[in-house]
């Protein structure tokens, strides 16, 4: 940090304020996960499969090699050897990070538990995944370097994955998920790829723990696509009375198999990259708290005091800011003063709802699994599936509308997202939809975790959002929680079980019963066309889609009549 304050890279903030808390700003080019740089270079092209670009491994280590050489020159190469979970847990996975990049050691260090500890438990042969990280921006002698060094064009970044050979090679950005590369480069692609072959679970979810008032804890993981709700969720403060959710993690999910034949989760990480924008005292006070110190901020706005601040923060735009990119910013500026997708990097133990199991070796056995994303029309509130087989299915169907999370031009439009994992599949979509039932294959029925597909986001037709935000979504995880427990009702639809209208708890809401029933409609017309487009989308799949979810997709069409 030290040295990245005196060249100018960090800056930092009042530590009255936000003690041991620093500022990035990023270059414009480098602010978001680029997905059309990201390549999944299996051997085989068809184990990549339609929803990932595929390059062979052999060229593609070739075009990088000549990039790398040289690449670092001017610069200090880190070695960051890194446990995802807990250091010594049999259920966690090694990695070395080489990096020229001092703010991805800061955030690795945040992120993952780094460290001599864990050169112990790797001893002199243990397994590793290599990630190989350069910000592709060699110095020549004397040359200043500018506060964000990376490969300005986008045609000179690549987020590449080898995943035969657990192997990851980044080069010219430094942002997030393209640098801090035990995220979703290999707790999620190359993970995926081991769990494919090892029988377990390496999911985009959150996991959180509930507990009723009676005090019985059900712990439940969350798929919802970047930049749709997961933090939120995992961090939520109950509006219902008695009701209380702790947190073990917001972004990654590793499930395998307990002895007892269900499902435990670990969560991977040691700290949350989260979205800020749009994180308020209102909206997510215990990331707010997380936030108060040893905090690593970047692209968000600076006040003259140096604290930071963003657009719903919670408080009025002060008079002046210096924006994210580093310029004067007063109210009546044009752009946004930080980026959409400006983040916080926080430790999870400064989370004060943080479960304390939350690093058991162990991990904590799920009961339900949400799945959803923000979709305008046709999705309800929530709706339960009938099995298994139809869950995964509810899962492979899932769409939202693009976020800020990515470099695409088409924010706002729906793409098809299963499981949240459509960036982050290490290989083939219809292989992974199958690995998904044939889990369901390993194990009694009974221990499954139940799977519901939610949507926070419908809107009415003047296109105002139909269920208060976030911390009114605990009234739905009650119900998720009451149908475990064979407490709640539910009426049987052709979209799956769908509670009641008086099911779900709104007491002391500003909601009438006529709000509820249009957040719980069955969209016949709206679900036919979904059918329609699911099936344009499962062909991409070839040859590989599995037949049940061929079918599950028939079965719905015949339902909806
Ligand atoms: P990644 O870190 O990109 O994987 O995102 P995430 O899934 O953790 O999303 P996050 O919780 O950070 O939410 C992103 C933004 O979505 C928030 O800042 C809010 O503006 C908005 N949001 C989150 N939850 C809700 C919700 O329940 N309702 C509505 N209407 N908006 C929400
Ligand atoms: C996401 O985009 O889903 C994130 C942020 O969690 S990043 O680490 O950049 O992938
Ligand atoms: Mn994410």
């Amino acid at each position: 940090m030290k040295t990245m304050l005196e060249s100018g890279l960090a800056t930092p903030l009042n530590p009255e304020k936000r003690p041991g808390c620093y500022l990035f700003r990023s270059h414009p080019s480098d602010v978001a996960r680029v997905e059309n740089r990201t390549f999944i270079a299996s051997k085989r092209e068809e184990d990549a499969g339609p929803t990932n670009n595929w390059v062979d491994p052999e060229k593609l280590k070739a075009e990088m090699t000549k990039r790398y050489t040289g690449s670092m020159k001017g610069r200090t190469m880190y070695v960051i050897p890194f446990s995802m979970g807990p250091i010594g847990s049999p259920i966690s996975k090694i990695g070395v990070e080489l990096t020229d990049s001092p703010y991805v050691v800061a955030n690795m260090r945040i992120m993952t538990r780094i460290g001599a500890d864990v050169l112990k438990v790797l001893g002199a042969d243990g397994e590793f995944v290599k990630c190989l990280h350069s910000v592709g921006k060699p110095l020549a002698k004397g040359e200043k370097d500018s506060t964000w060094p990376c490969a300005p064009s986008i045609d000179d970044k690549y987020i590449s994955h080898f995943p035969e050979e657990r192997t990851i090679w980044s080069y010219g950005s430094g942002y997030g998920g393209n640098a801090l590369l035990g995220k979703k480069c290999f707790a999620l692609r190359i993970a995926s790829v081991q769990a494919r072959d090892e029988g377990w679970l390496a999911e985009h979810m959150l996991i959180l723990k509930i507990t009723d008032p009676k005090g019985k804890s059900h712990y439940v993981c969350g798929a919802f696509p970047s930049a749709c709700g997961k933090t939120n969720l995992a961090m939520l403060i109950p509006t219902i009375p008695g009701w209380t959710v702790e947190t073990i993690g917001d972004d990654i999910s590793w499930m395998k198999f307990g002895k007892d034949g269900r499902l435990y989760a670990i969560n991977p990480e040691a700290g949350f990259f989260g979205v800020a924008p749009g994180t308020s005292m209102q909206s997510n006070k215990n990331a707010m708290l997380s936030v108060e110190k040893n905090t690593i901020f970047t692209n968000v706005a600076l006040t003259d005091d140096g604290d930071i601040w963003w657009e719903g923060i919670g408080s009025d735009a002060p008079k002046h800011l210096i924006d994210w990119q580093g310029n004067d910013w007063t109210p009546e500026s044009k752009t946004p003063a930080a980026h959409a997708n400006a983040r916080f990097t926080a430790p999870a133990s400064q989370c004060p709802v943080i479960a304390p199991e939350w690093e058991d070796p162990a991990g904590v056995p799920i009961s339900a699994i949400l799945v959803g994303g923000r979709r305008a029309s046709t999705i309800p509130l929530v709706n339960e599936s009938f099995d298994w087989g139809h869950g995964i299915f509810l899962g492979s169907i899932m769409g939202s509308e693009i976020t800020a999370a990515a470099i695409s031009d088409s924010v706002g439009k729906v793409r098809r997202d299963p499981f949240a994992m459509l960036p982050f599949i290490g290989y083939h979509v219809g292989d992974y939809m199958q690995h998904w039932l044939d889990i369901g294959e390993k194990t009694d029925k009974a221990n499954l975790p139940r799977i519901f597909y939610v949507n926070w986001f419908r809107k009415s037709k003047e296109g105002k959002f139909l269920w208060p935000v976030f911390v009114d979504n605990s009234r739905v995880l009650k119900w998720v929680v009451e149908r475990i427990a064979g407490e709640a009702d539910a009426v049987n639809t052709p979209i799956g079980n769908m509670p009641t209208t008086d099911a779900i708890d709104i007491s002391g809401l500003d909601m009438t019963q006529d709000e509820m029933k249009e957040l719980l409609a069955i969209d016949v017309e709206g679900w036919k066309k979904e059918v329609a487009s699911i099936r344009e989308n499962y062909k991409t799949y070839g040859a590989k889609l599995p037949a049940e979810l061929n079918r599950q997709l028939e079965e719905l069409e015949k339902r909806l009549g």
